[in-house]
């Protein structure tokens, strides 16, 4: 398995989407922070989900997900995806997005790139244990992030 890209410059400027379920049922959103490591002797991708996204429905009900990669001219589409909920537009169904099947999850014949990753951990980030300034302009008033780790079990290129 490998992946090189500067992941920096891919997920705050690039995006990516985050899928979660079955290609029967499955949500998937726009996801600007995330990283790329290892823990616990296992290559992981860790992603932030807020607890009020649809998305964190199908995290939480599932043992795989995926993140994916797109070209740039997709980055329309991923604007939709990251501001409108699977509660009120049929994200199954996108024209512009196929559905395929990744592993044991779901992701999009139009991805670049595909990490598949089963779900080893999640926790919320108590803005407890953050720097004020953080706390307060991140969770205020919004819904707490959930991290979830997951280990990648493969990389799937188009
Ligand atoms: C560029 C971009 C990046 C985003 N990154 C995240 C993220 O990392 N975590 C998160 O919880 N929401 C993020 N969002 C917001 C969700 O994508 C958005 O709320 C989406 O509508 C949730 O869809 P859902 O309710 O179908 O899950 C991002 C949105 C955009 C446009």
């Amino acid at each position: 398995m490998n992946f090189t890209t500067d992941i920096f410059e891919t997920y705050d400027k690039q995006w990516a989407l985050l899928t979660a379920g079955s290609m029967d049922k499955f949500n998937t959103m726009t996801i600007s922070w995330g990283g790329l490591g290892t823990i616990w002797g296992m290559p992981v991708a860790t992603v932030y989900v807020r607890t009020s996204r649809y998305t964190h429905d199908f995290m939480d009900d599932n043992e795989y997900f995926t993140v994916s990669f797109y070209p740039e001219e997709m980055k329309k589409t991923l604007g939709v995806l990251g501001s409108k909920s699977g509660r009120e537009i049929d994200k199954m169904h996108m024209p512009e997005l196929t559905a395929v099947e990744a592993g044991k999850s779901v992701s999009f014949h139009e991805a670049e790139v595909t990490l598949v990753c089963r779900k080893v951990f999640k926790q919320t980030l108590d803005p407890q244990n953050m720097e004020a300034k953080i706390a307060e302009q991140f969770y205020g008033k919004d819904a707490p992030h959930d991290m979830y780790i997951g280990e990648v079990v493969d990389i799937i290129r188009r």
